[in-house]
């Protein structure tokens, strides 16, 4: 049962989308378990770019099945709108499904998302305002609507109605904003639905089926282990489980079913949105790399924070997600910074800290230890093999190997599909 998890080991953007895209090739299924349209997957296949929010990464490959899982939160409209562009582009959809148990962003979610952070003021999240947070509230609080509702008119219209009665008091009441029309909604949610209703499906059966049948099913996390509900830097998390055990749940498949887990990691760390971060550098080496690695986002074009790569929290991915090989990605982008830092250890209060620490103020006042490694300046955008890469790049790689515990299985060195290294092979 050939079942890889790929999950972002930082704090997301870590280049998921590109190691997806590559692997996707060998895969037979690819699954996105979480989030929603807050991720946000840049692909290049030649020359041609394309941004994907919701849709996985492995459609640019025809005949691929590409699954939306029951743990994602599904904007239609944003749905309805990446098919449609990627019709327009030529790219075959016909393999996409989406699960039945998957729950679906209404407007309301939208509109709260940006009035919760309104009243956060400064203590606010950096939310994407895509809706994420209040869908996940609703799925736990058992008021959310999920695919199968939205495709029984009545059983939608219903659960709508309901849900309104609370949300527009919310709105009225407490923030003094307009209500949501419930008519409007179901006019606009309904051809939404009659547009997926073809693409939905019993995906967990899909996905356990091809599992017997031993073939190879690729789960796509999004976001990134330090933005995890549970093992991220809460509150400053996004509402859903990207680590691998995210996985089983948001696909429906047992732990069995996956073999190895992947954590893509940048060759240096960057954050969007607010939270404590280490590592990061404000100086004119931060700089250089949001220049050089074109750090800014893909969903919501903010500038990325940038700073060091942190062993700290890649031993803490590697044990909370079981990780049994890293992708090591932008490799090309320290090319030419001299000397390179690592973070090998956090120190407070005159003490090495054994793990991440689960407090923020810790996080905040913690100092990070440095090692210093020698750069490198050549070119290693055309390396197609690990002994291409100067002796500098290939200690760098080797001390990441050691620090985190974890070998390096795949290596990234320019955004290219060619331009990537597979040192081991992943799916075995
Ligand atoms: P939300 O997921 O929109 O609720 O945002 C919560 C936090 O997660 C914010 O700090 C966002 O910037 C961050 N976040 C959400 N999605 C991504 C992503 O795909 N990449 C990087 N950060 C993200």
């Amino acid at each position: 049962m050939p079942g890889v998890v790929l999950v972002g080991a930082q704090w997301g953007d870590e280049g998921k989308g590109k190691v997806t895209d590559y692997l996707a090739e060998k895969a037979d299924l690819v699954v996105r378990y979480q989030g929603g349209s807050n991720a946000g997957h840049t692909v290049k296949v030649g020359e041609e770019e394309f941004r994907l929010h919701l849709v996985p990464s492995g459609i640019l490959y025809p005949g691929k099945i590409c699954i939306i899982g029951n743990g994602v939160v599904v904007d239609p409209q944003v749905l309805v709108e990446e098919l449609e562009g990627l019709k327009e582009r030529g790219i075959d959809t016909s393999g996409l499904r989406l699960s039945y148990r998957a729950h679906v962003i209404l407007p309301y979610h939208k509109r709260l998302d940006e009035l919760e952070e309104e009243r956060r003021g400064s203590g606010r999240l950096g939310t994407t305002k895509r809706g994420i947070g209040p869908a996940y509230v609703d799925k736990a609080a058992r008021t959310g609507i999920r695919v199968v509702d939205l495709l029984d008119p009545e059983e939608f219209r219903q659960r709508l109605a309901l849900n309104l009665k609370e949300k527009n008091e919310l709105f009225t009441k407490v923030y003094g904003t307009s209500p949501c029309s419930l008519e409007e909604i179901l006019e606009e949610y309904l051809e939404y639905a009659e547009r997926l209703r073809p693409l939905v499906a019993d995906t967990g059966q899909i996905i356990n089926q091809a599992l017997r049948e031993g073939k190879k099913v690729l789960f796509e996390g999004a976001q990134g282990t330090l933005l995890d509900l549970d093992q991220g830097t809460y509150p400053y998390v996004t509402s859903s489980y990207p680590v691998a055990g995210g996985a089983c749940i948001g696909a429906g498949v047992g732990p069995k079913a996956i073999d190895s887990v992947i954590g893509v990691a940048k060759a240096y760390t960057t954050r969007v949105g607010e939270g404590p971060f280490p590592t990061e550098a404000k100086d004119t080496a931060g700089e250089y790399l949001r220049r050089r690695g074109g750090e800014y986002g893909t969903t919501t074009g903010r500038p990325r924070r940038c700073g060091w790569l942190d062993a700290v929290i890649l031993r803490h991915a590697a044990d909370v997600n079981g990780l049994t090989g890293l992708a090591l990605t932008k490799l090309d982008v320290l090319t030419g910074v001299d000397p390179i830092q690592i973070c090998t250890g956090y120190l407070y209060k005159g003490k090495i800290l054994s793990s991440f620490p689960a407090s923020l103020r810790v996080l905040q006042e913690c100092e990070p230890v440095y090692e210093e490694l020698p750069g490198w300046a050549d070119d290693i955008t055309g390396a197609e093999s690990i002994e291409d890469l100067p002796p500098a790049c290939r200690a760098y790689i080797r001390r990441v190997e050691e620090l985190a515990g974890v070998p390096v299985k795949l290596i990234a060195v320019g955004p290219r599909r060619d331009q990537t290294i597979e040192v081991a092979d992943i799916f075995g």
